[in-house]
Order: C-alpha cells, then sequence, then structure tokens
C-alpha cells in the first residue's frame, strides 16, 4: 500500500484552545491511526519568530503545544512529530528555495500584502515594521512541506495561498534541477467547521474570545458560562441557527445528542442548563488528556525527549533528500 504523507505545523505563539483543538488537533490525531497515511506533524518555531519577539512565550508556547499534542493520544511510534528548529536541512532548503522564487510571488501574499495596505492607510511607509521573515514566510513554509514531500496538507482556508505558492515554488525547482518534489495539494475540511468563540465570532486568540482547551474544571466552566447568548427566558422556544453555544456544543457531540440539543431549544430550555450541558460534555472528552497534559507538562524533559525522537526520525528523511538536492544544484564535493 502506497502511504499518503500528511504534514501540518503549528506556530507556536499562544496557548492552544478549543478551536485550534476541532479546527486542527483532533482531526490530525484522527488521521494519524489511518494506516494509508504517513503523518509528519510539527512544532513551527521558526514561523513563531517572525511575529514575535519574546523568548519566553515561544519558549513556553513550545512546551504547550507538545504537550497538547501528547496529551491528547498522537501516537508518535506512527506519526513524525517533530520541532522545526531541529530539523537544520529545513533552513537550508529554505535557502535554496529562495533563490529560485520569484520576488513577485511573495508581493502577491495575503498577509504580506495586508500588512502593506495598512500601512498604506495609516499614510506610513509601505514597508513600515515589515521584516523579511514576514516577506518570506510562504518560501520557509513551502521548505517544510517540500522537504518531506508531502501530499495533503489539511490547513485552514487562510492558508491556500501558501499552498499554491508551494507547488509554484516545487514547480519551479523540478524545472531547473530535476523531479525531486511531489506537488501538495490543500486539504481544506469544510466538515471540520470553524468553531466560534464566546462572543459569536471565530474562536481566535486576537478577537479575546477563546475558551484555553486546559482550563482546570471550573474555570472552563465559568468560561462556557460566559457564551454569549439572547435575553430569552427559559420556556421560550430557541434558534440553533447563530448560536455559538449551540455550535460549540455540536463540535463535541455525536448526532443524537446535537438532535436531542437542538430539540431541547426548540422546547426553551434555559440558557444557563444548555451550557451546564455544554461544560458537561466538553468536560467529559477532554478531562483524561488533562490529566495526562498536567502531568506532561510539569516533565518537560520527557518531552523534550519525545521531541529529540521525532527529531531523529524526521532527519531520516530529511538528510539524504538534502544531500540529493545540494547535490542537484551544484553543491557537492569536488571530487
Ligand atoms: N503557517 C501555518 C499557520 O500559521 C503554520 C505552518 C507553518 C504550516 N508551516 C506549515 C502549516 C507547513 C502547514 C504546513 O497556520
Amino acid at each position: 500500500m502506497s502511504k499518503r504523507t500528511v504534514l501540518t505545523g503549528i506556530t507556536t505563539t499562544g496557548t492552544p484552545h478549543l478551536g485550534n483543538y476541532v479546527g486542527a488537533i483532533r482531526p490530525a490525531i484522527t488521521a494519524s491511526h489511518r494506516d494509508d497515511v504517513r503523518a509528519c506533524y510539527f512544532l513551527a518555531d521558526y514561523h513563531a519568530l517572525i511575529k514575535c519577539r519574546e523568548p519566553e512565550v515561544v519558549h513556553q508556547s513550545t512546551l504547550e503545544i507538545a504537550a497538547t499534542w501528547l496529551a491528547l493520544g498522537l501516537d508518535t511510534d506512527k506519526a513524525v512529530f517533530y520541532r522545526q528548529s531541529d530539523i537544520p536541512e529545513i533552513s537550508e532548503l529554505t535557502w535554496l528555495l529562495t533563490c529560485i522564487t520569484a520576488k513577485g510571488l511573495m508581493n502577491r501574499a495575503h498577509a504580506y500584502k495586508a500588512a502593506v495596505q495598512e500601512n498604506v492607510e495609516k499614510n506610513e511607509d509601505a514597508d513600515f515594521g515589515i521584516n523579511m521573515g514576514l516577506f518570506s514566510y510562504p518560501i520557509l513554509m513551502a521548505a517544510d512541506i517540500l522537504m518531506f514531500n508531502a501530499h495533503d496538507v489539511p490547513v485552514g482556508k487562510d492558508q491556500v495561498q501558501h499552498l499554491e505558492m508551494a507547488r509554484d515554488i516545487a514547480q519551479r525547482f523540478n524545472h531547473h534541477f530535476g523531479d525531486h518534489f511531489v506537488l501538495p495539494e490543500a486539504v481544506v475540511d469544510d466538515n471540520v467547521s470553524i468553531l466560534p468563540g464566546q462572543d459569536g465570532r471565530k474562536m481566535s486568540k486576537s478577537y479575546n474570545n477563546s475558551i484555553p482547551l486546559w482550563l482546570p474544571e471550573k474555570k472552563l466552566r465559568k468560561s462556557i458560562m460566559r457564551i454569549v447568548t439572547n435575553s430569552l427566558e427559559p420556556g421560550e422556544p430557541k434558534q440553533t441557527e447563530d448560536s455559538a453555544l449551540f455550535a460549540i456544543y455540536s463540535a463535541f457531540a455525536n448526532a443524537g445528542q446535537r438532535d436531542a440539543m437542538k430539540q431541547a431549544f426548540a422546547e426553551g430550555i434555559g440558557w444557563g442548563d444548555a451550557k451546564q450541558q455544554c461544560f458537561e460534555l466538553i468536560n467529559a472528552e477532554l478531562k483524561t488528556a488533562r490529566s495526562a497534559y498536567e502531568e506532561l507538562i510539569s516533565s518537560p524533559a520527557k518531552i523534550e525527549e519525545r521531541l529529540q525522537e521525532g527529531a531523529e526520525r524526521a532527519r531520516e528523511i530529511t538528510v539524504p533528500l538534502m544531500r540529493q538536492l545540494r547535490a542537484a544544484v551544484g553543491i557537492r564535493p569536488l571530487v
């Protein structure tokens, strides 16, 4: 059976929240159990440096995100789980790719364009505050992907353009230097809905509406109680459409539970009761993993060891490919 390589990275700049869990981590862990998949998951700590100048934040976030994946049961015998910065070949490849990437292609990247646009609107110099990391970000991301010859890259919609760029860059390299790279595809799962936050907008750290994944039980309950609802009283029928509470509940419910909650809404369940049920459902799914997380986070040496093992396995893939790529561009011993 020929396996497809599924690869994805998580930037290490924050504390994981329910949205990250539902939208990315949970489906990735599920995919890693499939026999026809070689999963490569990594902590994108070089990406973190683009927007974060706080060493402690990057470091702490790396610890928390690694602990999260392990606590949630990522099987690291099956999946290759590593830290980007432990794989020097990724940086090496970034340079080779930088040298064949058209600057014009990077000019078109959404993240860069948005930053320029913001400057223009504020009457600043167009490049004010923009570093070369932000500008070249899609090349680093292309290197992450091409280094493992990934076929499928599960990402959010905002990353689709980066995947198109990675394909473009791969094609260009292949054209000049021979067929070295698989052309990767973005996998955007429409079934994995975007989880709303407490205020109903997409759950995101930048909106300040997120529910951290590993809150202790009491705080998790409090945080769920703060999900915005309307002023309908118990007994009054409620709509499930546009209800952040219902959407969050649904993300953790099976079909039967979801239908029952829908029914309860129609029959006028009180908001407090609905929130309590939501809390209980989420808590039940996370409880065991939460204990595992707490244990892991207090023994970073164990996590480090798993990451080192992961790096070793990753480099079984990257070292030979990098040797081949260097030779292809003319960097090889003289005799
Ligand atoms: N840029 C991605 C994000 O912000 C994270 C990332 C870095 C990534 N390298 C990647 C995702 C490679 C997929 C593949 O979400």
